[in-house]
């Protein structure tokens, strides 16, 4: 059966130049190096220039994964952005990097599932490209987490950094089966009943500010392990693999002990697991196409290779997806 796949091809991130490290904070909170190694696997993070926007790390990833994939921004008709920390309340993130980029076709908006963002939104855009609504879609996770975190919470501002990455996806005929390149399926959740335990305590509903980031540390981290394993072990059973079959785990970069134990549930070992968090800490929607993008152009990442996609993020929403690179 012929189906039409959304393959991957081509990827590209950006980082702020201004990086804080571990001993900065150690100086200005009570914490220091060695809890936040220990807690997080965090050692820096990268942090937006005054007056550096969402939309501006959102442009340059773009831009830089449109040239990996040598193609022009006439190929480009779905620009998807997934951000919790737009520029603006309206319009979309998504329509000022639409500018940036002058493409005047198409359609271009913002998801918005937090830590969970980018696989929302290569979920959504894998579904227009599958149905022929588009022929090339870009699909960026750009976040500024620094301006909504209460840098006076120790329990919360050692952990995010700001950063951007990006995919372009190109519409491929494949025979249906787990051979074809391309994504190969996606699976996403979502359970509002836990909208407390992570949230923004602003928004223009609510108290006409942007707010600063609360988050119930530990319970978070509990539903992190037990929703993630679920999320890989649909994604496995849908296309008939086995955690041996996963070439490379791709996962969202919040905590390194979560991450740890996701891979030991698919029974993988670490030199299988791309790893950003000691550099990049946790970039939100960022965070996995970040680490695309670093492991594609080191090479690690090769044509072929079973990669596997997961995220948990505020809401709480997760998922998962698996891509044949
Ligand atoms: O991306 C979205 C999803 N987010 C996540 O997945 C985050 C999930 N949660 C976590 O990663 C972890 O829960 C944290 C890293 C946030 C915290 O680690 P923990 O091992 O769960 O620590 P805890 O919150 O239970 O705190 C342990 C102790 C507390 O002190 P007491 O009450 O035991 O005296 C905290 O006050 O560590 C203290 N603490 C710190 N100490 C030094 C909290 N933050 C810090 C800090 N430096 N930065």
């Amino acid at each position: 059966m012929t189906v039409t796949r959304s393959r991957v091809v081509g990827s590209g991130s950006y980082l702020p130049e201004r990086c804080i490290t571990n001993a900065e904070l150690a100086d200005r909170l009570e914490t220091s190096d060695e809890w936040i190694r220990s807690r997080t696997g965090i050692g820096q993070r990268h942090v937006a220039a005054d007056g550096e926007l969402t939309s501006d790390l959102a442009t340059r990833a773009a831009r830089r994964a449109l040239d990996h994939a040598e193609m022009t921004t006439d190929d480009i008709d779905l620009v998807v952005v997934a951000t919790a920390t737009p520029d603006l309340t309206f319009p979309a993130t998504a329509a000022q990097v639409q500018a940036n980029l002058d493409i005047h076709r198409g359609c271009a908006f913002d998801v918005q599932a937090v830590c969970t963002g980018f696989v929302y939104a290569l979920a959504v855009a894998d579904n227009f490209v599958q149905l022929g609504q588009s022929k090339g879609a870009l699909v960026i996770g750009a976040e500024t987490f620094s301006r909504i975190l209460d840098w006076e919470d120790r329990g919360t501002c050692v952990l995010f950094g700001d950063g951007s990455g990006a995919v372009v996806l190109r519409p491929e005929e494949g025979d249906g089966t787990a051979a074809d390149h391309g994504i190969l399926s996606t699976h996403l959740h979502a359970d509002g009943r836990h909208k407390d335990m992570l949230y923004v305590d602003g928004g223009p509903s609510t108290n006409q500010r942007a707010g600063l980031l609360r988050m119930e540390g530990r319970e978070v981290f509990k539903h992190a392990v037990v929703n993630l394993a679920q999320a890989v072990d649909e994604a496995l059973e849908v296309n008939g693999l086995t955690g041996d079959d996963v070439d490379w785990l791709v996962p969202h970069q919040a905590n390194r002990r979560i991450i740890d134990a996701t891979a030991r549930k698919l029974g993988m070992t670490e030199e299988k697991i791309v790893l950003t968090i000691e550099r990049h800490a946790n970039t939100s929607a960022a965070s996995i196409p970040l680490a695309l993008s670093e492991a594609t152009g080191d090479g690690r990442i090769k044509a072929g290779d079973m990669v596997l996609l997961e995220a948990m993020g505020g809401g709480f929403t997760w998922g998962s997806a698996m891509v044949r690179w």
